[in-house]
This record gives C-alpha cells, structure tokens and sequence, in this order.
C-alpha cells in the first residue's frame, strides 16, 4: 500500500504517495525526474547515486525513499542558484579539470560540499578522507582534490 511522504527537495516542499520499497535514487530519478543523480554500482560502494539529507551525504541507492519523511534532500540540480549560477564547488571541479565522463560527478560535488560545510579549511587527508566513497575512474583524484582545495579558498 503507497504511504505518504513530506520533504524538502532542493528547497522546495514536496508531498507525495509512494510505494514502501522505493530507493531514494528511483524516487528521484523515476518519480520526480531528475536524472542528474546517477545510478553506477546500485550497492552503495561506488557514490554516484550521493545526494544530501539534511546536509549529510547518503548513498541514494540504497537508502529508502520513505526516510526522507520530514528532511531535506539536496541533489546536483539544488546546488546552481535561481539564476542557474554554478555553485562554487562546481566552478572549481570545472576550471581544475576534476571532470571526465561525468558520471562520478555530481556525487562527488555533493560529497565536497558535505564535506566543506562541516570543515570548512579540510586539509587533503581529510579531503581525501571526505570522498573516500566516491570513485572515479578518469580523472584520478589529484583534480579532484586540488578542486575540492580551490573551492575551499586554500
Ligand atoms: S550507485 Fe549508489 S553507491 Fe553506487
Ligand atoms: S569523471 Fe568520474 S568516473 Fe569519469
């Protein structure tokens, strides 16, 4: 039987019925359309599903779609303001050439900006500590850090 959930999305308040056994990631992606989150290992081992809840990254693959009841879930489409505008972290990924195929991509900006908010000034242990989840098969994770530094300010 559908249940009832309500939840911030990306700022916006949604109120929805869905099936108990929904994942998170086939919620958005199939229910609400936003295919910018990407489904790789589908096992919670490869981060490319990663949204925020409640600022926190999650493994949307695996998590259940009834959880987000009463939270707010953030997706790469949340990050870019009103006026499309690239979120820093995503302007840093780009001029410090962390992205290839893309597929890894918005799970790891999300897992930066997790990872920012709570520490601000990370040092590249915990940078690297911080997308540990996250693979990439392109680019290497040295972009990726330097990114994740440069949008820090350091
Ligand atoms: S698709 Fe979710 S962790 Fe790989
Ligand atoms: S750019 Fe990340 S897997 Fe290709």
């Amino acid at each position: 039987m559908n249940q009832t959930i309500t939840f911030h999305l990306n700022g916006e308040a949604v109120r929805m019925e869905i099936e108990p056994h929904l994942t998170l990631l086939q919620l958005l992606r199939d229910k609400l359309e936003l295919t910018v989150t990407k489904e790789g290992c589908g096992m919670g081992e490869c981060g490319a599903c990663t949204v925020l809840l409640d600022g926190k990254s999650v493994n949307s693959c695996i998590f259940p779609a009834m959880e987000v009841d009463g939270k707010s879930v953030i997706t790469i489409e949340g990050l870019t303001n009103a006026q499309g505008k690239l979120h820093p972290i995503q302007k840093a990924f780009i001029e410090y050439g962390a992205i290839q195929c893309g597929f890894c991509t918005p799970g790891m900006v999300l897992s930066a900006k997790a990872l920012l908010d709570e520490n601000p000034k990370p040092t590249e242990d915990e940078i690297r500590h911080g997308i540990a989840g996250n693979l990439c098969r392109c680019t290497g994770y040295l972009q990726i850090v330097q990114a994740n530094k440069a949008a820090s300010g350091q």
